[in-house]
């Protein structure tokens, strides 16, 4: 399951994703607007993150107009790591390097082609472990409070 959300910028690109997670025979939650009436980003962000962070969705997609302020907004919540990507090198290596399982991107940034492809990189990619386990479990504690001195 793949939570997408987005806010008011990125319905026209939430509908591309969705035909892409439909193409790949994935089921999505969808917990953004379909609207274009001005929305607050951080409301759909955190949203989508929490249902990943919980563990209801294995990954999941924020979009807004640069994808900046989604993955702001993502990465306040506690276990979900967004990465903002607007090429797909940077999409597989925070699957393989990062773990991030949250990916945004900006929909006044990139094509729907571009964002396509970025998304399938990151749903496509698997986290390699080992050095990266390491630094991944650092991010964790980050989550909770502690210091890393
Ligand atoms: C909305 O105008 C815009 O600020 C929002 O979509 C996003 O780009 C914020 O980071």
């Amino acid at each position: 399951m793949i939570a997408i959300g987005n806010d008011h910028t990125a319905v026209e690109l939430k509908k591309e994703i969705i035909g892409l997670l439909e193409e790949m025979g994935l089921e999505y939650k969808d917990f953004g607007v379909n609207e274009t009436k001005s929305v607050d980003y951080p409301v759909y962000a955190y949203r989508t993150a929490r249902a990943v962070a919980k563990g209801e969705c294995e990954l999941g997609i924020v979009l807004c107009g640069t994808g900046l302020g989604v993955s702001i907004a993502a990465n306040k919540v506690p276990g979900a790591r967004c990465a903002l990507c607007s090429e797909p090198y940077s999409a597989l290596m925070a699957r393989q390097h990062n773990d991030a399982n949250v990916l945004a991107m900006g929909a006044r940034v990139i094509g729907p082609e571009l964002a396509k492809m970025v998304a399938r990189t990151f749903l496509e990619g698997a986290f390699e472990g080992g050095r990266h386990a390491r630094r991944v479990d650092m991010l964790t504690r980050l989550d909770s409070g502690e210091a890393l001195e």
